[in-house]
C-alpha cells in the first residue's frame, strides 16, 4: 500500500460519570487525513485545512505519533501528511485524539499491520501528551476501538469495549470559545470526599450495565457527574440552562464532552436528538456567543478507511 486516505471519528470522553475512564467515537463527525509514503525516511506535513495547526512535527500530533512509530517499526520509508479538519481543535471533541489516533491507525495500515489496537493506544496518547501535557487515553481509544469504550486501568493499560444500543444518538452544542484541555484540568481537585467517589462509580457500573441491556432510561440515570461538572461548567457560558432546556427537550442525559466547552446530550433515536440540538440552537440563538450543533448515532467503527 502506497497511500492511505482516512476518517478519524470526534469523540466525547468522560461521558460525564467516566472521567479520564470512558469515551464514545461519533458516526459522522470526524476529519479526514490522507498519508503517502515517500522515499525520504523523514515524516512530513505538506497541508493543513480547516485548522492554523503547527507542521512542525515535534509540535504536530499526527506527525509526532507517525514519526514515533516510523522510528519504533525501523520503517524504510518516510511518509507525507494532508490533514483536513472538519471540526475546531478545542472544542472539547478529541480533535487531537483524531490526529494522533488517525496517524496511529493510518501508519499501522501503511506497515501492514504489525501492531495491536492497544498498541496503537499508547502511540497515540503520546500525541495526546504532546497536545495537552498529559497520556489520557479516553479520546484516542474511543478513535481506535469505535462505539463505547472503557479504561479499565491505566499501567497496565487495559482497553475494554463496552456494546452500544442501536438507537442512541447524540447531540452536541459547540460554542465557538476555545477552552484549552490543560487549562481544564488544573481547575479540577486533586482530592475528592469518599461519598461522591462513591456516586460516580456507581453511575459508573449503571452506564455499562445499560449499555450492555440497552435500557436507555438506565443511561439517562447513569449520565451523571457529581465531580467534574459543577467545576468546569463555571467556564461553559449558559450551561445550567442549555442542561435544563435539553432535558426538558427529552434528552436522556446532558453533560461536557471531554474538557468542554461543548456539551453533549445523549437520545434515543434520531428524532428525538434532532429535537434536543434544536433546543440547544433555541438557547444559544439570542446569545452572543457564536455556536455550531450537530446530531450524530454513536460511531460503531472509530476510524477507517475512506
Ligand atoms: N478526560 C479528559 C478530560 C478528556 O476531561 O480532561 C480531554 O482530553
Amino acid at each position: 500500500m502506497e497511500k492511505i486516505k482516512i476518517f478519524a471519528p470526534a469523540t466525547v470522553a468522560n461521558v460525564s460519570c467516566g472521567f479520564d475512564a470512558m469515551a464514545f467515537a461519533l458516526e459522522n463527525l470526524g476529519d479526514e487525513m490522507l498519508f503517502t509514503k515517500n522515499t525520504s525516511g523523514k515524516v512530513s506535513i505538506s497541508k493543513i485545512k480547516g485548522a492554523n495547526l503547527p507542521t512542525e512535527i515535534e509540535k504536530n500530533v499526527a506527525g509526532f505519533v507517525a514519526d514515533v512509530m516510523l522510528k519504533d517499526s525501523n520503517a524504510d520509508f518516510g511518509v507525507n501528511i494532508e490533514i483536513k479538519k472538519k471540526y475546531k481543535p478545542g472544542s472539547g471533541l478529541g480533535s487531537s485524539a483524531a490526529s494522533s489516533a488517525g496517524a496511529a491507525y493510518a501508519i499501522n495500515e501503511l506497515l501492514g499491520r504489525p501492531y495491536t489496537k492497544l498498541q496503537l493506544t499508547k502511540f497515540s496518547m503520546l500525541g495526546e501528551e504532546v497536545a495537552c501535557g498529559s497520556q489520557i487515553a479516553d479520546n484516542v481509544a474511543g478513535v481506535i476501538y469505535g462505539g463505547f469504550v472503557l479504561i479499565r486501568n491505566y499501567d497496565p493499560l487495559d482497553i475494554i469495549s463496552i456494546p452500544t444500543p442501536d438507537d442512541l444518538y447524540v447531540s452536541v452544542l459547540h460554542p465557538q470559545i476555545e477552552l484549552r484541555t490543560e487549562e481544564g484540568r488544573a481547575i479540577l481537585p486533586k482530592e475528592i470526599p469518599l461519598s461522591l467517589a462513591v456516586s460516580q462509580w456507581s453511575n459508573v457500573g449503571g452506564l455499562i450495565s445499560g449499555l450492555h441491556t440497552s435500557d436507555y432510561q438506565l443511561i439517562g440515570r447513569a449520565v451523571e457527574d457529581h465531580i467534574i461538572e459543577p467545576v468546569r461548567k463555571k467556564m461553559i457560558p449558559h450551561f445550567d440552562t442549555v442542561k435544563k432546556n435539553a432535558l426538558a427537550a427529552g434528552a436522556l442525559a446532558v453533560g461536557i464532552s471531554g474538557s468542554g466547552p461543548s456539551i453533549f446530550a445523549l437520545s434515543k433515536g434520531e428524532l428525538q436528538a434532532r429535537s434536543v440540538a434544536e433546543s440547544f440552537k433555541n438557547t444559544y440563538n439570542n446569545k452572543e456567543i457564536n455556536y455550531t450543533t450537530y446530531v450524530s448515532r454513536i460511531g460503531i467503527t472509530g476510524v477507517r478507511k475512506i
